[in-house]
């Protein structure tokens, strides 16, 4: 018995020397021309897939990914941000990518071995030591879905072009906010002020998100204030009359300790809250669900009105101010 855990004993301690000798010496030869040993690219790979299935959301938890402005925002995001490695779909990859170890693949191979729900938890938090990027924000899992959706296209060979990654200026920000509906917010109803101030939070992170955390590093900071100008309301939207049903009695609701929406979003004073009558119906549930959460709280009062909404009247608020003014 002795003598197996001595001769266990040294062989640990052997190991450890060897391994020692292998970190202290740079013995391992970590040149990207000359490849993994055989075996480790093996285990790097198993390890992957396997750390991805057991973290991945429930194949029931992966909302509907065919709706054409999800995929389109999907598509525009991708533009800039994973197709200098992964090349647009069937396209070729730069040869300099080629020569990354481990190489990403191109697109399509990418996409074919992975389930929505895998991919979602990939794109989210990328893999470490390989290149692949996590999401540039955290608690964002929703607007992930955006690629995955253009992923999803793309399998099916259904996927759309994507926007020209050269585009500058208000041509690149047009290529979401002009063409794009749904999840992408409408700009030119809201004031130069506001739109200045989202785009200093984005860059920030005090508001977070990752599709336009990406969109704010790709034009020069000194350029907000002329692009917050370009696409803000002019002239200045008429007062909408706030009308009547469900949403307008929630809306001119209000508690005990928190204003009504409409006292910061009736239009009266655009300093008091950015304008919501005639905005996409789908980016104001996002964002209210966004509040309500707790992933955003830069202003405190607009956190408390959301705090005790729930998803029903998140919906009937939402289709309220969609529906009006337009
Ligand atoms: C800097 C280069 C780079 C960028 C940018 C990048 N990736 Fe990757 N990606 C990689 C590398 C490297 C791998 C790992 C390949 C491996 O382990 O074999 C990878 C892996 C993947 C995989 C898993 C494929 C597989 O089977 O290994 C998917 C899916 C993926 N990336 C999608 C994306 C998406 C979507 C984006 C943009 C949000 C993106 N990537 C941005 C380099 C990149
Ligand atoms: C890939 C698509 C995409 C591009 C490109 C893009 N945006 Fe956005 N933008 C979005 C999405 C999606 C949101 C909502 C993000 C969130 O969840 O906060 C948004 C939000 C905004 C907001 C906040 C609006 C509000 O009502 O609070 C501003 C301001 C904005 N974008 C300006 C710009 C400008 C300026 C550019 C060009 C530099 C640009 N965007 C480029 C997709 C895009
Ligand atoms: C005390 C004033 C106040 C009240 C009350 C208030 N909000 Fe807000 N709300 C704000 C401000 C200010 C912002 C913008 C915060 C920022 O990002 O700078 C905002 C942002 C929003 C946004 C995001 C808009 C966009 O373009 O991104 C939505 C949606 C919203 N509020 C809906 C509501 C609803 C629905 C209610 C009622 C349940 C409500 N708010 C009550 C002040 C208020």
């Amino acid at each position: 018995m002795r003598r197996v855990l001595l001769t266990l004993a040294v062989l640990g301690g052997l190991g450890l020397a060897g391994a020692a000798a292998v970190v202290g010496f740079g013995l391992y030869n970590v040149s990207a021309q000359v490849g993994h040993l055989p075996g480790v690219s093996w285990v790097l790979h198993t390890t992957f897939r396997n750390s991805v299935s057991l973290r991945a959301l429930a194949p029931e938890e992966v909302p509907p990914l065919d709706d054409p402005d999800l995929i389109a925002l999907g598509a525009g995001h991708y533009a800039t941000a994973c197709a200098m490695c992964h090349g647009a779909p069937g396209e070729t990859q730069s040869a300099t990518v080629r020569a990354m170890v481990p190489a990403p693949p191109p697109i399509n191979e990418a996409v074919a071995h992975w389930e929505a729900n895998e991919l979602h938890w990939i794109v989210e938090n990328g893999a470490k030591m390989t290149g692949m990027p996590a999401w540039p924000v955290g608690a964002r899992g929703d607007e992930v879905w955006a690629v995955i959706a253009f992923l999803e296209s793309i399998k099916r060979d259904t996927a759309p072009r994507m926007p020209s990654p050269t585009l500058t200026g208000t041509a690149y920000c047009q290529s979401c906010h002009g063409d794009i509906g749904g999840p992408v917010p409408q700009l030119d109803i809201q004031s130069a002020e506001y739109l200045e101030a989202q785009l200093d939070a984005y860059l920030t992170g005090e508001r977070p998100s990752g599709i336009m955390a990406q969109a704010a590093t790709r034009v020069p900071k000194d350029s907000f204030a002329e692009l917050a100008e370009a696409f803000s309301a002019k002239p200045a939207n008429p007062d909408p009359v706030p009308g009547e049903g469900p949403g307008a009695a929630l809306a001119r609701q209000g508690t005990r300790d928190v204003p009504a929406c409409l006292a910061c979003h009736g239009g009266q004073d655009p300093s008091k809250g950015p304008r919501l009558f005639g905005q996409n119906e789908a980016y104001l549930v996002a964002q209210l669900k966004l509040w309500r959460d707790g992933t955003l709280d830069h202003d405190a009062l607009m956190a408390a009105a959301a705090r005790d909404l729930t998803t029903e009247d998140i919906k009937t608020l939402s289709r309220y101010f969609a529906g009006v003014g337009r």
